[in-house]
């Protein structure tokens, strides 16, 4: 059939390991690491989880299946892709809003991805620094320490707020990530992304495991596995179900461009819907997992667990002030604390890499641009993209410095406050909430829509290879009508109906 295939200059994954190493790597991050573990354990434990596999399930898993799909089919990049594959279906190009929007996205959630990234190597330097220090003055005995031994709580959680108040030091780090991510992306898939993906992944997993022993061994494990999955069904709600849609959108990279960007690397005999079901069963448990280190050593103090159980929310300040104030009461504290940071600096520096190849693999071009002149443009591209994000990242950045510590026009400044999704949120907040609460979901249930409608059964069918009809009939089923239904629900009330009655 004289569809676009993949190749032409476009280069391929290496292998089928090499392309579910970088897609879990993508799909594997901050979302896994910190909003997984906290919103179930706050929104009904095993009830939630329970919702959040579902939805994994009968929406992620298909929709995830389609962008990989549309990627292979149309290949290039995500633009190119789906405008080629709207024209050989004849189906209007305005289908390609949906990866514009996708891309636009990506690039903005890594523009503050980014400066998180930094407050997260400033946590690797001050651990270092401490264990470091010891190490020179003790010898090995030093790693048995908890870390920040000899400090107090206070000055501990005061890491994070010191920082915020040294602007210039965040846009540095936060210069010193997206450098690496554009380094990385420069040198191409096979080079740049995938390796990557084959150093930074193992190393992720094992220290995944090892602080998942340490904390369950040291740590209060009955409390948090009591916390993460004894079921309460009186929290099931509306807005359970918008939760668990939003971070199973997040945490799969879905309806950010990006899968399908990595489909449009994949050879013809890499099969779909098992990959599909391995990255998407890898990023589940990697969320699940995290709970089970992050919480038996907050747990194991009751002053922390009183603190994280009474917040509504503690997001970022769980990983920058709770988990850095536990490891100072446990033994072995500063090398597992160390251990911790660096493992969610891979995590987020695989995921930044996919982020802003979605806008990278565009400006190189569609696959019949010359193998050489694609390589000086992705190079270029890289440079001049993460220098934006970069830009942008500044004015996140800025906006979290306290107001009494300057006014940096950025903390006393709510862009989008006439929206009531929106309002009195300051930049880095409404860039998020923009992003991943309804560019993400609208994109993903365009997506859902467009491998259901606009692509023809023959070719789907001829792209997924299922064992039996029926198996493809529920994969249609899925992506034509309860992905883009229950999507667009949830984005009703969530994004319109509840801002509103607030
Ligand atoms: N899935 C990543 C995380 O959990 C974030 C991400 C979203 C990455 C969208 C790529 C695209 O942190």
């Amino acid at each position: 059939m004289a569809v676009a295939g993949t190749g032409q200059s476009n280069e391929n994954w290496s292998g089928r390991a090499a392309f579910i190493l970088a897609a879990v790597g993508s799909a594997v991050g901050l979302g896994n690491l910190v909003r997984f573990p906290y919103v179930a354990g706050d929104s009904g434990g095993g009830a939630f989880i329970f919702v959040y596999l579902a939805t994994i399930l009968f929406i992620g898993v298909p929709v995830l299946i389609a962008e990989f799909m549309i990627g292979r089919r149309g290949g290039g990049s995500a633009i190119a892709a789906v405008s080629r594959l709207a024209r050989t279906e004849g189906r209007t190009r305005a289908w390609v809003i949906f990866p514009i929007l996708g891309i636009l996205a990506s690039f903005l959630i890594v523009s503050y991805y980014s400066v998180l990234a930094g407050w997260i190597l400033h946590f690797i330097q001050v651990f270092a620094v401490d264990i470091g220090g010891r190490f020179v003055a003790e010898g090995p005995v030093a790693l048995t320490a908890p870390a920040f031994e000899g400090q107090s709580d206070e000055e501990i959680g005061g890491i994070l707020p010191k920082l915020l108040s040294q602007p210039g030091r965040m846009i540095v780090l936060h210069a010193l990530f997206m450098a690496a991510t554009v380094f990385i992306l420069s040198r191409g898939v096979k080079s740049g992304i995938e390796a990557a993906a084959n150093v930074m992944m193992p190393i992720f997993f094992v220290l995944l495991l090892g602080l998942t022993t340490f904390s369950l061994v040291t740590g209060e494990a009955m409390q948090a596995l009591t916390f993460l999955f004894t079921p309460d069904f009186s929290q099931l709600t509306g807005s359970t179900l918008l939760r668990a849609v939003g971070q199973a959108f997040f945490s799969l990279s879905l309806g950010a461009a990006m899968m399908l960007t990595y489909g449009t690397y994949l050879s013809r005999e890499t099969d779909i819907k098992s990959s599909s079901q391995i990255v998407a069963t890898a990023d589940t448990a990697v969320a699940l997992i995290a709970g089970l280190a992050l919480f038996p050593i907050v747990f194991a103090s009751p002053v922390l667990s009183a603190d994280v159980m009474g917040d509504n929310d503690p997001g970022l300040g769980l990983l920058f002030v709770t988990v850095p104030r536990a490891f100072h009461l446990m033994p072995f504290g500063s090398l597992f604390g160390l251990a911790f940071f660096v493992m969610a600096l891979f995590a987020a520096l695989t995921s930044a890499i996919a982020l802003l190849e979605t806008s990278v693999s565009w400006a190189d071009g569609d696959y019949d641009v010359p193998p050489a002149q694609k390589a000086r443009r992705r190079v270029i591209g890289a440079i001049c993209l993460g220098g934006l994000a970069f830009l942008i990242g500044i004015g996140h950045a800025l906006s979290q410095v306290p107001q009494t510590v300057a006014a940096t026009f950025f903390n006393d400044w709510s862009p989008l406050d006439a929206i009531p999704l929106f309002q009195g949120m300051n930049f880095l907040d409404a860039i998020d909430a923009l992003a991943t609460t309804v560019l993400q979901p609208f994109v993903g249930m365009i997506t859902a829509l467009f491998a259901g409608w606009a692509i023809s059964t023959s070719a789907a069918k001829e792209e997924l290879r299922f064992d039996n009809d029926s198996t493809f009939a529920l994969w249609q089923t899925l992506v034509r009508w309860v992905a883009p239904i229950a999507v667009g629900l949830v984005l009703l009330y969530g994004a319109i109906i509840v801002p509103l009655l607030d």
